[in-house]
């Protein structure tokens, strides 16, 4: 039976993950394969538990689990522990880095009755139905970075080997010949080294993918052209800091963030987590939308696990339970039917049998 580690992580995180854990377990219910759910500890909460934002053990299990379901990491009382120790460096970019997770999908698909919630107007957002692929090892968020070469001064680099560029860039172009055939590489290349040397690679590797229309666009003009024209994209493939800016602002155009999943793969290993954060204003309040955690367990049996037509039920059933009207807070507009985190779990699962 698969293994899977189960990391809720801190704030919302504690919430939101059983829920995608009631509905996986439900899905797979008398089918031919189940998942056993292991737990191990993971940022703020693995800190104050276990003194380090990544333990060994988690480390660990994540290695020799089959996928890793996680919640969220981060919040207030850890903001100010020196930063490789913080739970976003030293928890969620440390396991991104130690599995070698280097390709995030995050889909953008506007759901027909969520239109209305989002900030953006109807006819700019119906009909959006994209995918980010976010480059998530390399670049600007793990290129050597500190303090004082001059005294008063810090830096960041962002590096790219050809290596890791062609890995990602292949892989859009794979996505791209499966949906509608268009792949728009962002970067900026008008001014950063490292991304013409991406664009140098992505029109060589574009050769063996004749039926894929390419395209390039600087990722100012990038964020301009999603909330003006969002329609216009199908698979967007980028650098790891743009493509973590552009899916937030993403995911407004399905209404909310609290919606948006993702699944960072190697292969067929793969941790699945909400590409939000952990929320900690909400936090312990029954307020959150399990949503994007739930879509990210169909993500899990699709990628994982082979189990397509299992992930399909999980998609359909969240959209039924849309379509009949219910929402989380982030997603409610005055009069319309607000349920709990646990509530819209369990409205999923009973969603599933109908
Ligand atoms: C995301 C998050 C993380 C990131 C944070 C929590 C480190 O914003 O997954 O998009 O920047 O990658
Ligand atoms: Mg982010």
């Amino acid at each position: 039976m698969p293994n899977v580690l189960v990391l809720p992580g801190d704030g919302i995180g504690q919430e939101i993950t059983p829920e995608a854990v009631k509905v996986l377990e439900a899905v797979l219910k008398g089918r031919s394969t189940s998942l056993n759910f292991e737990y191990g500890l993971i940022g703020g909460t693995a800190i104050d538990e276990a003194g380090k934002a990544l333990p060994d053990e988690t480390l660990a299990a994540a290695q020799a689990a089959d996928a890793v379901l996680m919640g969220s990491v981060g919040g207030p009382k850890w903001d100010t522990l020196p930063a490789p120790q913080r739970p976003e460096l030293g928890g969620l970019l440390a396991i991104r880095k130690a599995l070698s997770l280097y390709a995030n999908i995050r889909p953008v698909k506007m759901l027909p009755m969520l239109v209305e919630s989002s900030t953006l107007r109807a006819e700019v957002v119906k009909n959006v139905d994209l995918v980010v692929l976010r480059e998530l090892t390399g670049g600007l968020y793990f290129g050597e970075k500190g303090r004082g070469i001059n005294p008063n001064s810090a830096f960041d680099t962002l590096v790219y080997s050809e290596e890791e560029i062609r890995r990602i860039v292949e892989m859009g172009f794979q996505m791209a010949a499966k949906r509608r055939g268009k792949l728009c590489s962002v970067d900026k290349a008008n001014v950063l080294e490292s991304s013409r040397f991406w664009r140098e690679i992505t029109v060589e590797i574009a050769k063996k993918y004749p039926e894929v229309e390419l395209t390039h666009m600087y990722v100012d003009n990038a964020a301009m052209q999603l909330v003006r024209w969002p329609e216009q994209f199908d698979v967007i493939v980028t650098e790891n800091m743009f493509g973590d800016i552009l899916t937030d602002l993403a995911s407004m155009l399905m209404g909310s963030i609290g919606m948006i999943s993702s699944a960072s793969l190697n292969g067929t290993k793969g941790l699945y987590e909400p590409a939000h954060g952990s929320a900690p204003d909400i936090a312990g309040k029954n307020l959150a939308n399990p949503l994007a955690t739930i879509l990210s367990g169909a993500l899990m049996l699709r990628y994982s696990f082979g189990l397509e037509e299992e992930a399909q039920m999980i998609e359909r059933a969240v959209e039924r339970v849309l379509q009949e009207g219910y929402r989380t807070p982030d997603l409610a507009k005055p009069g319309e039917k607000v349920l709990g985190t646990r509530e819209m779990g369990t409205a999923v699962v009973e969603a599933l049998s109908r």
